[in-house]
């Protein structure tokens, strides 16, 4: 199995992902705003890579059964039902909705992968799901960090890093590192990994989460394997694997 990790979408050329399992990461916050909600009983997250196309899908589908999800710097989008907290995602609101997801990294990274033979989208709360399922669908490996607005987000990087770590220990000698990327991902790992939760309130976006209130999802994203989903990419839209 040969690895590559992309710090961010836009560093991904060519045929790069093309009959791969991609691996999409944005800690902060969009895949973990997946796994919560479809582990809370939301039938399927279909990812927008704009607002317009997200409000004009929504007016095509059957409006009691969608929700409109998202942000823009951080802040849920005037005329949306969610912002982007995992905690807007609970049971009572999401139970047997479909999520319209209009973020402004993840989405787009999310639609990228899904060019991939396998997308699966992880996070630290997902992460041991995620990686059962990379082993079973046995091939080589694109991580693809969402990044921030085309730049490098740090933790995705650690994400993409543990998620390194623990296929090196999984695979034994059968995973390899195919770029120079990978290697930085797994050093940042190693640098951080007795306190995540410190790094990811440093990072740039963590900052900026803070800021404007959203303290708590820092603590519930750093979380690892809170939840034993792995939304899987399939016709448009992420689901529970069967
Ligand atoms: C994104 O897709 O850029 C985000 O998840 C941003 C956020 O939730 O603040």
């Amino acid at each position: 199995m040969r690895i590559k990790l992309f710090f961010t979408p836009a560093g991904i050329y060519d045929n790069q992902i093309a009959g791969k399992t991609s691996v999409v990461i944005d800690i902060l916050r969009a895949t973990t705003v997946a796994a919560v909600a479809l582990h809370n009983g939301a039938r399927e997250i279909i990812p927008m890579a704009t607002l317009g196309d997200a409000t004009g899908l929504k007016q095509k589908l059957d409006h009691s059964s969608v929700l409109l999800g998202g942000e823009r710097e951080g802040q849920k989008v005037e005329g949306f039902d969610l912002g982007n907290s995992p905690f807007e995602y609970g049971p009572d609101i999401v139970e047997n909705k479909s999520i319209i997801l209009a973020s402004t990294n993840g989405s787009a990274a999310l639609i990228r992968g899904s060019e991939a033979e396998h997308c699966l989208s992880c996070a630290f709360v997902n992460i041991s799901s995620a990686l059962e399922k990379i082993i079973e669908c046995d091939s080589d490996v694109a991580v693809i960090c969402a990044g921030n607005k085309g730049g490098f987000s740090l933790e995705d990087a650690l994400c993409g890093g543990m998620l390194l770590h623990r296929l090196r220990i999984a695979g034994g000698g059968k995973a390899v590192f195919d770029n120079d990327a990978s290697w930085v991902a797994l050093e940042m790992y190693r640098k951080h990994r007795n306190n995540l939760e410190n790094a990811l309130r440093r990072s740039d976006h963590g900052k900026f989460l803070i800021s404007l209130g959203f303290e708590q999802d820092i603590a519930f994203c750093v979380k690892e394997d809170s939840l034993a989903v792995c939304p899987i990419w399939q016709q448009g839209r992420l689901i529970l694997k069967e």
